[in-house]
């Protein structure tokens, strides 16, 4: 569809703005940093983030892709293992796993919590399973406690995938601390970005920690002991963390990571603020239960990364793409349905990963709504975009 006048409410390619100390502290960085890679400023990040989030070990990386495929790398997986990845996701929580040449094993989504829980892991769980990935979608942590100790029974790994959740909490815990690895997102979407890109992979065994370094950064390490040259045999060493496990380079820039060491300082308000406005937006449009949104429990709070809702068309006349249909053509208001159960899309699909029995990931990706969301959204765009969710509601009960 190509739209004759332009958006009255757009999704918005970005999650937040910076503040002028915030730029001035990046183009400081820009100006000064040399190295412009893996210098003060890393080191700066990942310590604050560290003191943010309470992790023992945390490794900046150039995304959260490239943070998930390091916990797949140091769960050491093999053809004959199968792991187990909720369906209901971004396509990046599978794909490291699925490198590995193990088998993706799909869980179903809580069709109230649009998370995964220990009940539908458990229903995936068989001798040859090898790892666990949950993912705390739309900013909303998973029921941690019983998937964790589902887990430690049976001696698995649990993985994180905290892209979209960093500063949401699980009984006073931060996301992506609880598991074994926890893996972030700085993406452009994220309620706070490094520039558009950038990751943390956090680690709980120091023995495994001990491996990033390395697999960050192609192997590079000093050499040990003295040197009489510094320049012999050569400026640095390269070998491998763990053998025959090949390296990659993962790094991320100073730049980006300046912008990180302010963010932290902000990540909850931040959170706090999306939290008033998506519980604003519940309840100005609680008239309507035909939208049912994400339940968020109590147990934690979530970083309300996303705005989802399920359009519930049984006392109405309208069904999803009625809903989407007037919100776009009539509104004008750039709503989007998001994540494609995995096992549908034709990589997985030709991978051998097409089968599923996840009722709840269908039923729900296909009555899907998500409303544009972004930190600075103006006042009368907000406005605007609950008066229109109204009205498309009024109009398909008619
Ligand atoms: C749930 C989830 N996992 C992983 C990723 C990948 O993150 P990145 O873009 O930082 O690689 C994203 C999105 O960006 C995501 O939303």
């Amino acid at each position: 569809m190509t739209m004759d006048k332009p958006w009255a409410v757009k999704w918005s390619g970005r999650g937040s703005q910076y503040t002028e100390e915030e730029i001035d502290y990046i183009v400081e960085a820009i100006r000064t940093a040399d190295p412009l890679t893996q210098g003060r400023y890393l080191a700066d990040f990942e310590e604050k983030f560290k003191e943010f989030t309470g992790a023992s070990h945390a490794f900046a990386v150039a995304n959260c892709t490239c943070a998930l495929e390091l916990a797949a790398i140091l769960c050491r997986l093999t053809s004959d293992d199968e792991v187990i990845v909720p369906a209901h996701t971004f396509a990046a929580t599978a794909i490291p796993f699925a490198r590995t040449g193990a088998k993706i094993v799909w869980a179903d989504i809580d069709p109230r919590t649009l998370v995964v829980d220990a009940d539908a892991i458990q229903k995936c769980l068989s001798a040859r399973t090898r790892a666990i990935v949950v993912v705390h979608l739309y900013g909303l942590v998973c029921d941690m406690d019983p998937i964790l100790s589902l887990a430690r029974e049976h001696g698995i790994p649990v993985i994180e995938d905290a892209a979209q959740a960093l500063g949401a909490t699980y009984k006073g815990t931060q996301a992506g601390t609880m598991g074994d690895f926890g893996c972030y997102s700085f993406q452009t979407h994220k309620n706070v970005s490094t520039l558009g890109e950038g990751g943390v992979l956090s680690v709980r065994s120091p023995d495994l920690a001990a491996l990033v370094p390395g697999l960050r950064h192609n192997g590079m390490r000093a050499y040990e002991g003295d040197r009489p040259n510094y320049w012999l045999p050569a400026m640095g060493d390269v070998d491998f963390d763990w053998d025959g496990v090949w390296p990659y380079n993962f790094c991320i820039g100073e730049p980006q990571c300046a912008a990180g060491v302010l963010m932290l300082d902000r990540v909850d308000e931040v959170n706090a603020h999306r939290r008033e406005k998506a519980e604003r937006f519940e309840r100005d449009l609680g008239e309507y239960p035909e939208l049912v949104f994400q339940a968020t429990p109590q147990y934690g709070e979530s970083a309300r990364y996303c705005l989802p809702a399920r359009y519930d068309g049984t006392n109405t006349k309208g069904s999803r793409n009625d809903f989407m249909d007037r919100m776009a053509h009539h509104h004008r208001v750039n709503m989007v349905v998001q994540y494609h159960p995995l096992y549908r899309y034709p990589m997985f699909e030709k991978a051998g990963f097409g089968d599923a029995d996840c009722p709840h990931t269908d039923f729900f990706f296909d009555n899907m709504v998500s409303f544009p969301f972004h930190e600075w959204m103006p006042a009368n765009e907000y406005e605007y975009l609950v008066s229109a969710a109204q009205e498309t509601c009024e109009h398909l009960r008619r």
